[in-house]
């Protein structure tokens, strides 16, 4: 008998077709509430899942008794309760690596567009406003040669200190779970407490993941440590931020700007305090969103899946106590 995968994310037409050729398919394409009831009904006979953004708790799965597998098209998986699918023997796989240097090219985005006010003043030459030369009032700052500091230094993590020490000149600290001997060496970085990078750095780029020990590390005790003259970027997740202190921090000039990629809610409301303000430029979650880069990651999510149901070790098994063979 066909496995069944339910899908709740588009493929590529020959991703697809590889899928299709081994197991059978459901797919929802969208998670309305339609989609949503679609992804219910399908849940009972499926042995494997394959999507993103979708929070995937114990009150969905419990609907999926024969599940063997979940292939995430992420490297975060703050969306699945890890012990339950341990618990429950099935094997949840995520996609690192692929998407590494696409993400901390979206951060480099937003190091360059806050400090030199790229969003701000498109916007003014588009509506008409360079009527003169650009004065103080407008200018930037800059980055090359600016302390660049990064809270989380995994793979992400160290492709942003590739581009800033490397690329633009930039002294590189950091902040991580446990110091790290190659990047220090590979980059000049020096490892320092949180509160010392905070105090130190003129851009501080978080690019760890969502935890219960991460979330809420960013509030208004830390943005208090930071300079006036600083810069906040997360490409990681928003609940690792403490959004209201943020707001805060940006209204009160604590620091100068911030560039986010990410949020506590997302999409993000429309009528967020956050889209108020001159000092921030939000982008709509698109760490990994080029084509290359998602068609890859895609890739990497139904390798992991076809494994998984083939009684093989994903490559990017995330609970390896699931694993039982
Ligand atoms: C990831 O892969 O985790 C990206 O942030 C998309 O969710």
């Amino acid at each position: 008998m066909n496995k069944h995968v339910v899908l709740y994310k588009k493929l590529s037409p020959a991703l697809m077709a590889r899928l299709q050729a081994q197991v059978e398919v459901t797919l929802i394409e969208r998670l309305d509430n339609d989609g949503l009831m679609r992804l219910r009904d399908a849940l009972p006979g499926a042995h494997g899942l394959l999507g993103a953004s979708l929070r995937l708790d114990a009150g969905l799965l419990d609907l999926a008794p024969k599940l063997e597998a979940v292939a995430s098209v992420s490297v975060g998986v703050d969306n699945y309760d890890i012990d339950y699918l341990t618990r429950r023997r099935i094997l949840l796989s995520n996609t690192p690596d692929v998407l590494t240097e696409t993400t901390a090219d979206t951060g480099f985005a937003l190091i360059l567009a806050t400090a030199r006010r790229v969003v701000e003043l498109a916007s003014l030459v588009r509506a008409g406003g360079w009527t003169g030369n650009i004065g103080p009032a407008h200018f930037g700052s800059d980055v090359h040669g600016k302390t660049l500091g990064i809270i989380g230094m995994g793979r992400i993590g160290e492709a942003l200190a590739q581009r800033g020490h490397f690329g633009f000149g930039m002294p590189i600290l950091y902040h991580s779970n446990s110091a790290k001997p190659a990047v220090e060496k590979r980059f000049d970085a020096q490892y320092r407490s949180l509160p010392e990078l905070l105090q130190q750095a003129d851009f501080v780029c978080l690019t760890l993941p969502l935890t219960a020990a991460t979330e809420g590390l960013i509030g208004a005790k830390e943005f208090a440590l930071m300079r006036p003259d600083s810069i906040f970027i997360n490409i990681s997740r928003g609940k690792v931020v403490n959004e209201p202190a943020l707001i805060q921090a940006l209204q009160q000039r604590q620091i100068r700007a911030a560039g986010l990629d990410v949020f506590e809610r997302e999409p993000l409301p429309a009528n967020s305090p956050l889209l108020q303000l001159d000092n921030l430029v939000a982008t709509p979650h698109i760490g990994s969103a080029t084509h290359e880069t998602r068609e890859a990651m895609a890739r990497c999510a139904v390798d992991n899946l076809l494994a998984a149901l083939a009684g093989q070790r994903p490559a990017n098994l995330v609970n390896g106590d699931a694993w039982q063979r």
